[in-house]
Formats: structure tokens, C-alpha cells, sequence
């Protein structure tokens, strides 16, 4: 008999709530798991003063997933660099889990491809994976405030840059596009000297090297031509929500945040959308796909989320639109069409 998966589930703020209550009734249909929901972001900051506390960190190494909703909301935001933020507590569970490796996969469901501002043509074929460095860079440097002025630090360690390069190689079925700015940044240098290394390990997959401003314009202009695009933490988190329009809306992408063997992180890569909130316009789906991947990559469910990403893609097929999706169908209708599918 194996033993109940034990999942902390982080709902955080604004839409957070909403898709994480979908989840959990996903997560009841899917099978018997033990969900132990704790407060992150800004519900935390409420709470307690912080945005991730002490116990809910060590409440999450102790699992075996954590799926995450959402953090952020103008209720808390300052530009006083003293006062707490919700992101904090993201940025607190990446690094004290160890997480560095941010997996988001952009495959536009078929029953999509008109939904996207791009055209069909262009998106066709699609199916590439942006792995992200998700603990360095210039989310973790030095920074602060000084004479009137400002300063944010990017530093990358060889080992860190191996260690994620490796992760890409790992996922390519054909070609690792590695996007930087060396052109500029030594730290791009670095990073472009380490990839190729890594390269010569994994004959399997070719070696491209993109300078980001040019990734960017590529990967709406031939978006099928990627497999996998690797970079770094601030470059991933733009190009990661550039490449979620390729399927419709930022409301379809999930992500997974895994490390060095620890429990995985599971979540949407859309934010708390604040000004949708309590309104049931939420779309869950890209909650549904990172409990698809928490199944694939965190408990080892292959055909549970196999299952689950199914369904998704024959509830689009049978006309599911959400209002960001150019429909009507409210967090719950969306959650009882893919549940439907199951
Ligand atoms: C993301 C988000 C986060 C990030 C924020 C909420 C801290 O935008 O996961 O892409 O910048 O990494
Ligand atoms: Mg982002």
C-alpha cells in the first residue's frame, strides 16, 4: 500500500482562492491526498506580518508537493523597500526549497489556435518548454538604495549555470535554445561559456545561442522552430509570459518549480489578477495543467495527469471559453467541463 501523497496547498491572494478551490475539487476526483492549506503572500502579511512564515517554509519541505495559487495584490503594494511584500514569500519558498528549475511548457491546446492574437498559422506545431534558472540572477543580488540612487545585482556561479543547463539538456528532444545578452552582460558571457560546455555532454540535442531582445521577436515569429528555450531567471520571467499568448491567454500556463530532489512547486504562471477577483471570471485551467505537472514530475502520476491534461484539451474542444479566452464560462462552469471529461 503506498502511503496518502501529502500536498501543501498555498491558495495566496486574489484569484488564488478561487482556481485553488478548483484544484481541490480536481484533486477529490483524481484520487486520495492529503492537502494541508497554509497562508503565503499577502494573506500572510495580513496574518502575521510576513509572507511566508517559518512554519509554512518548513511545512513545504516536509511534503510531497506544493501547489500554489497566487501571490500579489494592490492592497499591499509599496514602493517603501522596508515594508513586506507578497512576492516575497515566492521568492522565499524558491530559494528555501531549493527550486531552481522553473519548467513551463507552451503547448496552445488545438481547439485554441484562433484563439490566440496570433495567427493560426503561425502558432501551429507549437510545443516548446521555457526552462528557467529560478534561484539567482537579479531576483537574489545584492540591492538597495544609496545617494539617491538604486542598484540590483545579477551574480551567476558556473555551478548554477551548469546545473540548469543540465536540466534543459535533459528535457530536449531536439535543440536547447539558450537565450542571453552577451552582447552586454558578463554574466551572459558566463552563462553562454558554461551552456556550451554542458552542450558537448548531450550529443543528443543541437546548441543555439539567442540574445534576448532578438528571442523575443523570434518567438512570436516562428514559435513552432523551439524545443526548448534556456535562460535566466529575469529573462525567463518575461519571455515566459510573451510565450503564454501563443496559447490563447496567460490563464492556460502552468509551471513547475523543481530542484535538486526536494518536493517540487506547482503553479499557474498567471498572477493574482487583482481586478478580477471574486468574480468567478478566474480561468482554473492553468491551475488544472500544474496539478497535471505536480501528478507527471512530483508524485510520479504519469497517468493521472496525463488524464487531467486530456480532459482539459476535450472541454476546449467542446466550447469551453472562459471570458479572458473570449467567453463567458465562470471558474466553476470550467472546472465541471474538464471534471466532466475526466
Ligand atoms: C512568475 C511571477 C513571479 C516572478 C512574481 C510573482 C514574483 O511573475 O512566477 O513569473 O517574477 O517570478
Ligand atoms: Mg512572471
Amino acid at each position: 500500500m503506498t502511503a496518502r501523497p501529502r500536498i501543501v496547498a498555498l491558495p495566496g491572494d486574489g484569484i488564488g482562492p478561487e482556481i485553488a478551490g478548483a484544484a481541490r475539487e480536481l484533486l477529490d476526483r483524481i484520487g486520495d491526498f492529503e492537502v494541508d492549506e497554509r497562508l503565503v503572500g499577502g494573506a500572510s502579511i495580513d496574518a502575521h506580518g510576513t509572507a511566508l512564515t517559518p512554519e509554512v517554509l518548513e511545512a513545504c519541505r516536509a511534503a510531497d508537493a506544493v501547489l500554489l495559487g497566487a501571490v500579489g495584490g494592490p492592497k499591499w503594494d509599496a514602493t517603501d523597500p522596508g515594508a513586506p511584500r507578497p512576492e516575497q514569500g515566492l521568492l522565499g519558498l524558491r530559494k528555501g526549497m531549493e527550486l531552481f528549475a522553473n519548467l513551463r511548457p507552451v503547448r496552445p491546446s488545438p481547439a485554441l489556435l484562433d484563439a490566440s492574437p496570433l495567427r493560426p498559422e503561425r502558432i501551429e506545431g507549437t510545443d516548446l518548454l521555457v526552462v528557467r534558472e529560478l534561484t539567482g540572477g537579479i531576483y537574489f543580488g545584492d540591492r538597495g538604495r544609496r545617494d539617491g540612487a538604486a542598484f540590483d545585482t545579477c551574480v551567476y556561479s558556473t555551478a548554477e549555470i551548469e546545473r540548469i543547463a543540465d536540466v534543459a539538456f535533459r528535457f530536449a528532444r531536439s535543440k536547447v535554445t539558450s537565450v542571453d545578452k552577451a552582447n552586454i552582460l558578463e554574466t551572459s558571457r558566463l552563462w553562454r561559456e558554461v551552456v556550451t560546455r554542458v552542450s558537448t555532454a548531450h550529443r543528443g540535442a543541437a546548441l543555439e545561442h539567442l540574445l534576448v531582445d532578438n528571442a523575443a521577436m523570434q518567438l512570436v515569429s516562428r514559435p513552432s522552430d523551439f524545443d526548448v528555450i534556456l535562460t535566466e531567471n529575469m529573462f525567463g520571467d518575461i519571455l515566459s509570459d510573451e510565450a503564454a499568448m501563443l496559447t490563447g491567454s496567460i490563464g492556460m500556463l502552468p509551471s513547475a518549480s523543481v530542484g535538486a530532489g526536494g518536493p517540487g512547486l506547482f503553479e499557474p504562471v498567471h498572477g493574482s489578477a487583482p481586478d478580477i477577483a471574486g468574480t468567478g471570471k478566474a480561468n482554473p485551467l492553468a491551475m488544472f495543467g500544474s496539478v497535471a505537472m505536480m501528478l507527471r514530475y512530483g508524485l510520479g502520476r504519469e497517468p493521472d495527469a496525463a488524464r487531467i491534461e486530456s480532459a482539459i484539451d476535450r472541454a476546449l474542444q467542446g466550447g469551453l471559453r472562459t471570458p479572458d479566452l473570449g467567453g463567458s464560462a465562470t471558474t466553476e462552469d470550467a472546472a465541471g467541463a474538464v471534471l466532466e471529461h475526466l
